[in-house]
């Protein structure tokens, strides 16, 4: 049987899952002392690629390979028909609506929105009937109300030390946010038995890492 090829988000995300992946039986080595390596097979049973967030979307949607394992918030801001099949209790944080002390979301003044998640803003200020212009910025967003290029940003808080460090408040709480594994429809069909028993050892070690505190609930 061919491996399955599984792309992981590099970055923050590897770095907490690679314990979880490790947990459940498969052997990381390369994952783990990785260097500028970009592909791993130390498991015959697996080939692992790492890719930016977006790209997991992108490599899943043209089947080259069967698995991703990304952030909803990567999920969420783009157009996704593939299969959701795993929560990981790994990656959890929130959107937020955050802005200098002196920002007022009553002003009557058209807003003007940074955030690296257009979409998600959008839907969000069209939920509360709030006509916005909205800046796309691809990083260290908060610096867009502290240099005056927004009003205000959109965008994941985790600890809340990047908000704090740069005097920011947060003015509205939006949608959570957590690791998902997830399928291409496709490869579901072809490689179920052996997507079943990743997604339940996956999900051991999830569970198993929750309970001895490795991982905040
Ligand atoms: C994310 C996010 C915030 C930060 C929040 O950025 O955009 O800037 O993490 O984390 P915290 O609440 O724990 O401080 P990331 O580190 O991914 O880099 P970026 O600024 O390049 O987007």
């Amino acid at each position: 049987m061919e491996p399955i090829k599984i792309a992981l988000t590099k970055g923050r995300t590897e770095q907490q899952v690679v314990p979880l992946l490790e947990a459940s039986g498969i052997n990381c080595q390369g994952l783990k002392n990785k260097g500028r390596k970009l592909i791993f097979n130390d498991d015959p049973r697996y080939d692992f690629i790492l890719v930016k967030g977006p790209d997991v979307l992108t490599y899943l949607n043209s089947g080259t390979v069967q698995i991703g394992i990304v952030g909803s918030d990567v999920l969420d801001e783009q157009e996704n028909s593939q299969y959701a099949m795993l929560n990981l209790s790994v990656g959890k944080c929130r959107f937020v609506l955050a802005s200098t002390a002196d920002f007022n979301p009553q002003q009557q003044r058209r807003k003007i929105i940074a955030t690296k998640y257009p979409n998600i803003t959008k839907r969000y200020f069209e939920g509360i009937g709030e006509d916005v212009e909205i800046i796309k910025i691809e990083g260290s967003v908060e610096l867009a109300p502290l240099i005056g290029l927004a009003d205000a940003i959109v965008d994941i808080v985790e600890t809340g030390n990047t908000l704090r460090e740069n005097n920011l408040r947060v003015y509205a709480k939006l949608q959570p946010v957590n690791t998902k594994l997830v399928v291409n429809r496709l490869a579901l069909r072809q490689y179920q038995p052996q997507i079943k028993t990743l997604i339940s050892n996956l999900q051991t070690a999830d569970r198993q890492a929750v309970k001895s505190k490795l991982i905040r609930e």
